[in-house]
């Protein structure tokens, strides 16, 4: 069947698609009927179906006598050690692990914030909740205390399980501190944490804290709990506009049910292959393809600990593929940018047999065309650009590979994938023509596993998602669409930017600098960067009368962007102006600046601060009269 046949067979009935889809998941209750639309415009898949997360990634891999094939491999190149778990292991381990969780009183329903590094217990951790129904929420490990807090306040978690620490190439992070001052900080407190200790880093335990191990000791496995088709699986915050994340949702069915169809038809793989996606669990390529869905298709997944350079050098994903005989493999274009600047002329990989790979998969940010060309020419495999956020869970569009391999057209994230009707419309809600530019909507229904509602704020769901264009979810992303229906992602309509795959919201990093007792006004804008694709800039006015240096205010705002955000935020340029651009009614004018910004060559800084670009920029907006 071609993609073609496959995509008009959705389109001309939708819930028989999706019905034949969800044959493929164990359920305990099957569902009746695919969509419950009585509420649009937020709509449930298979909500009457009971069934369990857990029971399908795991146990049932187990009972269909695939116990003994290997379902996680940990490899961690920051702290040399390797391991592999089979799915008798792995079931062993996260139902002690349950039973733990619900000898303490966590029940169906309950929240858990999951704080962890890439090791296998964040894993096992997640798959427990979802086996019990708890409803687990993972904070990624690069933001700072007050980025949990935030999470623990909106989540109101019972219980939080982290790591004792994570391990960066140049430091340890301590997270039990972390840990101690969000909740500190946050208005709910949680019962009792869970610490796992890392030997790297042994965290002093407090009278809220039991040690992983010792959770589990004296009491039983805990068995699969059937929970409702439009039982939250997990809640997951991602950036938006203000400066409070949004808790995207994600109901058990749906998610079992897509992201199962996704494994073979997109990513190409059989139950038994390796797959591994070099992400963290921290985003929502760590949930849906570290966790999730290569278990749920009976695959092995790999859990990898370290960077695409430095550790040791720019051939580790070489060494991975080769040594764990990766059939498909998934980052973000940012690690290729990485290996490309250190290994240009691609030498290191010829030093590995990759003769397993068949594909590369890139996401999370714009994929530029010099980034696939390299990636396709030193790798010798298709390169598949597609396009997801974490409110869908998975694709929007991609290239089908296991159903059909479209021509790849490089710039372009290819075509839309069943479940997905996207439009180009332009700002009165009016479909654009083939090649023009617009916004970028998805017609409603959103298919099966995407976000039905944003957690404790409906309301924010509609105004994020819904109204802009009626009957249609806004995606926040501008692009267009050519003849053959090819999509291609442009830019952010919002004031989302993303560095190094990372999504990041100017509106928070500028809450950080309103905060400092010097700044009256300010502004942050994303400007382009070879290597993260773009960083965050500041540009901070001075109240009145402050005569303190602009270099050490600079500073401070930097340092306190990090400890507010988090290292992940990459905040390392910001400037003093005297006034921002703003229009007559006073809004300030972030593209005209960006634009500025854009037009300088612009590189990492390797500092904390580079007195140069910082300087050029400056005197740009000193020409139009906004800076001194
Ligand atoms: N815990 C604590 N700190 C972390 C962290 C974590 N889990 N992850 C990153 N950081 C820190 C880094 O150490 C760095 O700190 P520094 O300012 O002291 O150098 C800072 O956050 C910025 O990190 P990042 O921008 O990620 O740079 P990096 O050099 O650590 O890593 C990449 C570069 C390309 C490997 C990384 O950005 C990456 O893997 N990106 C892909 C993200 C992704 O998977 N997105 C999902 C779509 S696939
Ligand atoms: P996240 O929710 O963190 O996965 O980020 C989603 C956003 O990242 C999207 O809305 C896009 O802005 C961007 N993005 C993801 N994948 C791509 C891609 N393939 N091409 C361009 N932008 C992308």
């Amino acid at each position: 069947m071609s993609f073609k046949d496959v995509y008009e067979g959705w389109k001309s009935n939708p819930e028989g698609f999706w019905m034949k889809a969800a044959e493929s998941i164990d359920w305990i209750k099957p569902p009746s009927k695919a969509l419950w639309d009585d509420d649009a415009p937020f709509y449930e898949w298979f909500k009457d179906a009971k069934v369990n997360t857990c029971y399908n990634a795991v146990d049932r891999h187990v009972i269909s006598g695939c116990g003994d094939q290997i379902a996680i491999i940990y490899d961690s190149p920051l702290t040399n050690k390797k391991s592999k778990t089979t799915y008798s292991e792995l079931k062993s381990q996260v139902a002690a692990f349950a039973g733990g969780l619900a000898a303490k009183g966590i029940t169906v329903g309950d929240r858990v914030i999951i704080y962890m590094p890439m090791v296998p217990e964040a894993l096992i951790a997640m798959l427990a909740c979802a086996r019990i129904g708890a409803i687990h929420s993972v904070v990624f490990g690069g933001f700072a205390a007050n980025e949990l807090a935030v999470r623990i306040d909106d989540a109101t978690p019972k219980a939080i399980i982290s790591g004792s620490c994570g391990v960066e190439p140049d430091r340890i992070v301590e997270y039990k501190p972390l840990l101690d001052s969000a909740i500190e900080i946050a208005h709910h407190k949680p019962e009792f944490n869970v610490i796992f200790q890392r030997p790297e880093c042994i965290a002093d335990l407090g009278t809220i804290d039991v040690e992983w191990n010792a959770l589990q000791a004296g009491t039983k496995p805990a068995p699969c709990v059937p929970v409702s088709g439009d039982h939250p699986v997990y809640i997951l915050y991602t950036s938006g506009t203000t400066g409070a994340p949004k808790g995207v949702v994600r109901p058990t069915a749906g998610h079992l049910v897509a992201l199962h169809w996704t494994m073979k038809n997109i990513y190409n793989v059989n139950p038994g292959e390796v797959f591994w996606a070099a992400s963290d669990v921290g985003w929502v390529v760590g949930h849906s393809y570290i966790c999730y869905a290569p278990l749920i298709h009976g695959n092995t997944t790999v859990v990898f600990e370290g960077k695409p350079v430095g550790t040791p050098d720019a051939s580790t994903f070489w060494r991975v593929i080769q040594e764990h005989n990766v059939r498909s493999f998934f980052t973000a274009p940012t690690a290729f940018r990485a290996i490309k600047r250190d290994d240009p002329t691609g030498a290191m990989i010829k030093k590995f047999d990759m003769a397993g790979l068949r594909a590369l998969y890139l996401a999370g940010e714009r994929a530029d065309p010099d980034t696939i060309a390299w990636a396709q020419s030193v790798m010798g495999v298709p390169v598949y650009d597609h396009w997801w956020q974490t409110e869908t869970g998975y694709t929007i569009a991609g290239n089908p590979a296991g159903i059909e391999k479209m021509p790849v057209k490089i710039g372009s994230a290819t075509v839309a994938m069943p479940g997905y009707d996207v439009r180009i419309l332009d700002e009165g809600g009016q479909q654009v023509k083939p090649g023009e530019l617009g916004s970028i909507a998805i017609k409603l229904p959103l298919p099966p596993g995407t976000l039905p509602t944003l957690w404790n704020a409906p309301e924010r769901m509609l105004k994020s998602y819904l109204t802009t264009f009626p009957g249609y979810y806004e995606t926040g992303d501008a692009g267009s669409i050519d003849n053959d229906g090819y999509l291609y992602i442009m830019s952010r309509t919002d004031d989302v930017i993303n560095v190094a795959g990372h999504r990041l919201s100017t509106g928070a990093i500028e809450e950080v600098l309103a905060n400092h007792p010097d700044v009256a006004e300010c502004a942050v804008i994303g400007v382009a960067d070879e290597l993260k694709g773009q960083l965050p800039l500041g540009f901070v006015c001075l109240n009145n009368g402050c005569n303190r240096s602009q270099a050490d205010i600079v500073l401070e705002v930097i340092g306190l962007v990090r400890k507010k955000i988090g290292p992940v935020a990459a905040f390392k340029l910001a400037c003093v102006v005297d006034r921002l651009p703003k229009t007559r009614s006073g809004k300030i004018l972030r593209a005209t600046m960006a634009s500025i910004a854009d037009s300088k060559p612009f590189k990492a800084p390797a500092t904390i601060d580079d007195p140069i670009i910082l300087d050029e920029i400056r005197s740009a907006l000193q020409s139009l009269g906004f800076a001194k």
